[in-house]
C-alpha cells in the first residue's frame, strides 16, 4: 500500500514539470468505422515505439496471401460483417505472445465484441499489462461515411490518405514509397452502411463495457487529423480526459 502510495506522488511531481507517459501502455483504440482510428494509430505508435495491431490489416494481410484463415475472412469482410470471434481471438492471442508487445501495444479494431473484450481481459490480466487505456474516438456519422469514400491506402506501406482532406503530393501515389494507392474494397457505399450497423449491434456495446471499469476516455475526433493527434497524445500521456 505505502510503496503504491509513494510511487503515486513520485508520477505526480514528476507531471507538474513535464507529462509522464502513461504506464498503461496498452491501448485500445475503439470507435465506428473511419473515426481515424488507424491513422491515429500508426502516428502514435511511431512515437511511443509501440507496435500497431490491426486487426483488420492483419485479416486483409491473410486474405491477399490466400492463407485457410484468409479464404473464411475474406466474403465475410467484403460484405460488411464481422469474422467469427474464435478466428480473430486466436490471431491476436498469437500477436501478443511476440516480444515486441512486452512493453505495450496499440489495438485499432479490437475487440469489437464483448466475447472478444472479456477474452482480452484475461490475456491482459495473465501477461504484464494489465488494465488497458481505451480510446474512444467520437466522430459525427455523416463525417464517417466522407472519410470512408475519401479513403485511399498504399498498397506497399498502408499509409492512409484521404482524397478530401489528407491527399497526397502526387495524386495516386503514396508521398513516403511511391506506392499505387488503392480503394479498400469494402469502402463501397453499401458495404459502409453494413459496417456502420455492425458497429452499432456488436462493438458499440463496447463503450459501455469499458466505461463501466474506469479506463475509457472519449477523444473528440471530428477536428483535423494534426489536431486530433495532439489531443490524442495529451490523453495518453496523462491518463485523462483534455480540460
Ligand atoms: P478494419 O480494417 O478494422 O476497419 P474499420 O474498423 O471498419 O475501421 P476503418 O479502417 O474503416 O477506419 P479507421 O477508424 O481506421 O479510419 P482511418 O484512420 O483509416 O476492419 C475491416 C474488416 O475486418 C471489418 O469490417 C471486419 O469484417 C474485419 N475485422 C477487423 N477486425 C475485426 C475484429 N476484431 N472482429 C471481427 N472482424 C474484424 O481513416 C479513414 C479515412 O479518414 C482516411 O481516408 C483518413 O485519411 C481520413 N481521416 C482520418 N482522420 C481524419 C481526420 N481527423 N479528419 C479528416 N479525415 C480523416
Amino acid at each position: 500500500m505505502m510503496a503504491s502510495c509513494e510511487r503515486t506522488a513520485c508520477v505526480a511531481a514528476v507531471a507538474d514539470v513535464a507529462p509522464a507517459v502513461s504506464p498503461r501502455r496498452a491501448l485500445i483504440f475503439l470507435g465506428p468505422p473511419g473515426a481515424g482510428k488507424g491513422t491515429q494509430a500508426k502516428r502514435i505508435a511511431r512515437k511511443l515505439g509501440l507496435p500497431h495491431l490491426s486487426t483488420g490489416d492483419m485479416l486483409r494481410d491473410h486474405a491477399d496471401r490466400g492463407t485457410e484463415l484468409g479464404l473464411l475472412a475474406r466474403p465475410i469482410m467484403e460484405q460488411g460483417g464481422l469474422v467469427p470471434d474464435e478466428i480473430v481471438l486466436g490471431m491476436v492471442a498469437e500477436r501478443l505472445s511476440r516480444p515486441d508487445c512486452a512493453n505495450g501495444f496499440i489495438f485499432d479494431g479490437f475487440p469489437r465484441t464483448l466475447p472478444q473484450a472479456q477474452k482480452l481481459d484475461e490475456l491482459l490480466q495473465r501477461g504484464p499489462w494489465g488494465k488497458p487505456l481505451v480510446v474512444h474516438f467520437v466522430v459525427e456519422a455523416e463525417d464517417l461515411v466522407r472519410r470512408m469514400t475519401g479513403r485511399r491506402t498504399c498498397s506497399i506501406g498502408g499509409e492512409i490518405y484521404n482524397i478530401h482532406d489528407q491527399p497526397p503530393k502526387v495524386a495516386g501515389r503514396c508521398d513516403v514509397d511511391g506506392g499505387e494507392l488503392i480503394q479498400r474494397s469494402d469502402d463501397r457505399p453499401e458495404v459502409i452502411r453494413e459496417r456502420l450497423a455492425a458497429y452499432d449491434g456488436k462493438t458499440k456495446p463496447l463503450v459501455d463495457y469499458y466505461r463501466s471499469q474506469g479506463v475509457l476516455l472519449d477523444l473528440p475526433g471530428g477536428a483535423n487529423v494534426e489536431a486530433v493527434a495532439l489531443t490524442l497524445l495529451e490523453m495518453v500521456e496523462t491518463g485523462a480526459s483534455p480540460a
